[in-house]
């Protein structure tokens, strides 16, 4: 089967590299890829957004099952226009889509399915979100409506700091038009939990749930970033909890969006906050997680592959078996480049270890020169290292290891993924 994937990131070479797993026989095509996803399967210079050339080279090279990576060609409609041409193609449609790229379209979603988060208005006036963020008091969050590569959210602890971001957003419009709205809402307090469902839009097979580490810095501080790491299993979501979770979040959700005309299909990603009163939504992605997906695909034993094309077929999943997973434990370390997350800093030479048993080399921003064949950096998160063990200790300790061994200029990563889980298993023991 011919099969494109687009996208460029180490979610990217996570998934080729488990669809390679799944079918060694699969030709395999990548739009752009990357040095990392280069050395596994073809990759075509096309972006990931070019919408219109994708489809003409899918005609082309008679592709025929197309996986999304990112959410930007999702938001530019790429699975209505594949549809419309009878094309196979994996993620929801542009309206769909909007529970990740519209939070005021994911937040009128919940409120109808009652699906439990965090109280939010909703503002076009600075002078309105200011006067909420003094009704609310701190710590408060103000979030960009729109899609603003992770970063359109504030979590201000003071008034000031809060006044700040709303300035920044509507009135210098420092995101654009995703900062045309913006949310002031209310401050969750608890651990986060990022869960992942493969769904027809009825039915949901969940993946195993993961935990990000969004701060730059060790010890969750610094700026939130697109994730410097994370690991799965987490001991929290038990399966009482993942029950939970799928039967009062996902299906109510799934539910909602079908009733409002735009079933979802695809990947439903709930990024939650459990919370002392239980699990609350912070936000849905229309999409795999980076960098969950590097941790969570080296787990899983069942084939991503079938389930993938099954809903790209329009079959249904209501009899689909449940996902199987490796009784191991992974967590991945992300390099990130000089300057990530505001301004990174590109161009620079890449120095790898040969590789031991137990760590998957992701690539993210990675290019070959093309002279010197050299690896350089090419983006702000540039390499996720997986480690794979029998305890989360192990996995971490092999992840950071190999991580700490690989050299460029400026490198940033964060030596504590799990340390919240390594923690509650210290009090535990
Ligand atoms: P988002 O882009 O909505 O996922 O937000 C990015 C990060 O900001 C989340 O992963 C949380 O760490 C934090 N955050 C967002 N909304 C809230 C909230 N209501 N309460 C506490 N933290 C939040
Ligand atoms: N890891 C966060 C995201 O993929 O949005």
């Amino acid at each position: 089967m011919k099969v494109l994937l687009l996208g460029g990131g180490g979610r990217e070479h996570a998934l080729a590299w488990k669809l390679l797993a799944d079918d060694p026989s699969l030709e395999l095509i990548c739009a752009p890829g990357n040095a990392g996803i280069a050395e596994i399967c073809d990759c075509v210079p096309l972006k990931a957004t070019d919408i219109n050339g994708l489809a003409a080279f899918a005609q082309r090279a008679e592709i025929e099952l197309t996986v999304v990576g990112p959410e930007g060609p999702l938001e530019a409609g790429i699975v209505d226009l594949f549809s419309q041409s009878g094309r196979r193609i994996f993620g929801p449609t542009h309206r769909a889509a909007r529970i990740e790229t519209s939070k005021a379209f994911a937040k009128k979603m919940m409120g109808k399915a009652r699906v439990a988060t965090a109280a939010a208005s909703l503002h076009k006036d600075m002078g309105d979100a200011k006067r909420a963020v003094r009704q609310s008091g701190t710590p408060v969050v103000i979030k960009a409506s729109g899609l603003a590569a992770g970063k359109g959210v504030v979590v201000a602890r003071s008034v000031e700091e809060a006044d700040r971001a709303i300035e920044m957003i509507l009135g210098e419009r420092i995101f654009g038009e995703a900062g045309a709205e913006l949310l002031v809402e209310e401050f969750m307090a608890g651990e986060e939990l990022s869960m992942f469902a493969i769904t027809d839009g009825e039915n949901v097979v969940p993946m195993l749930p993961a935990q990000d580490h969004k701060r730059l810095l060790d010890g969750d501080i610094g700026p939130n970033t697109g994730g410097m790491g994370a690991y799965a299993p987490v001991s929290l979501a038990s399966s009482a909890l993942t029950q939970q979770i799928t039967d009062t979040i996902l299906l109510p959700t799934l539910a909602a969006l079908r009733d409002a005309g735009h079933p979802f299909t695809g990947l439903l990603y709930a990024g939650l906050m459990l919370t002392a009163e239980g699990p609350k939504v912070v936000e849905f992605n229309c999409r795999f997680g980076d960098p969950e997906t590097e941790a969570i695909l080296p787990l899983m034993k069942s084939s991503l592959l079938e389930l993938v094309h099954s809903v790209a077929s329009g079959e249904s999943l209501r009899d689909a078996e449940p996902i199987e997973w490796l009784d191991a434990h992974a967590a991945t370390t992300v390099i990130a480049a000089p300057g990530y997350p505001d301004a990174p800093c590109t161009g620079d030479t890449i120095r790898l270890p040969p590789c031991p048993n137990g760590i998957h080399i992701f690539h993210a921003g990675t290019r070959r020169d093309a002279t010197t064949g050299e690896l350089i950096t090419a983006g702000g998160r540039v390499l996720a290292i997986t480690g794979v063990g029998d305890s989360l200790a192990e996995a971490a300790a092999c992840s950071r290891e190999y991580a700490e061994l690989v050299t460029f200029d400026g490198k940033q990563m964060r030596r504590d993924i799990g340390w919240r889980e390594l923690e509650r298993n210290a009090r535990a023991s």
